[in-house]
């Protein structure tokens, strides 16, 4: 944190940045309400999952990423998204871990609605694939935290890993329900803009997109 000075200070003081994510299925306990649970993984500055939660009340939002100094950014995007529409920040926690190991942190009793995989890495190299959010062997990990019939939505700039990631999600028997070549160009509604997504934007790179359902009895 010796580049932002502020970060540590800011994080201690954010009750909604859980800094032990030892929490194993009892993140729905660590809201206020009982409610639906979407999940970002990689939210990096957090402005993605801020803007969800401060439009939807009714659903809460966890945001994970590896480093905790983004997540103090992350933090201040949150007070300003929810200061926009006057709103305590009461369904939105961030917490650091490597998501590559998520069940050390969350089991099915945490009983995920939605997950978000956002401008994930590409590890472009083949002996670095298994390292993608999006590789089969972190879909299996996400089986086991959502619900029937919970989605997963992920976004990338990056041709390869999307071709990739369809053939992923079909081989892990998630259904396809959206799918997208040019996100903004699409009919997709509520979308929000990630930082990366602003920045592969302003240079002119279509986003990609697909929505997927686990559904385990189909
Ligand atoms: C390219 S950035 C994208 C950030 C954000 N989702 C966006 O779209 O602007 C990828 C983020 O994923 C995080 N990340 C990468 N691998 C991770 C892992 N194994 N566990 C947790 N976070 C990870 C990085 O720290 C970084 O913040």
């Amino acid at each position: 944190m010796r580049n932002k000075p502020w970060a540590k200070p800011e994080l201690e003081s954010s009750p909604f940045y859980i800094d032990d994510p030892f929490h194993k299925g009892e993140w729905h306990q660590m809201f206020e309400r009982t409610q639906p649970l979407y999940l970002e993984l990689g939210c990096g500055k957090g402005n993605f999952v801020a803007v969800h939660a401060a439009r939807h009340p009714e659903i809460n939002y966890l945001g994970m990423d590896l480093k905790s100094l983004v997540l103090a950014s992350a933090c201040r995007h949150a007070k300003a998204a929810f200061a926009a529409v006057d709103r305590p920040i009461d369904n939105l926690l961030f917490t650091p871990y490597d998501i590559e190991r998520i069940l050390d942190v969350m089991d099915e009793r945490d009983c995920v609605d939605k997950i978000y995989i956002n401008f994930c890495n590409p590890w472009p190299k083949e002996r670095q694939h298994k390292k993608r959010l999006t590789h089969p062997r972190q879909l299996e990990r996400y089986k086991k935290l959502l619900k029937p019939g919970g989605q997963i939505e992920f976004k990338t700039d990056d041709d390869g890993l999307f071709a990739d990631s369809i053939q992923y999600f079909k081989d892990s028997g998630f259904t396809i329900t959206f799918l997208t070549y040019d996100l903004h160009q699409s009919d997709f509604q509520d979308n929000v803009m990630t930082e990366h997504e602003e920045k592969f934007t302003a240079q002119n790179i279509p986003i990609k997109m697909l929505c997927a359902v686990w559904d385990q009895d189909s």
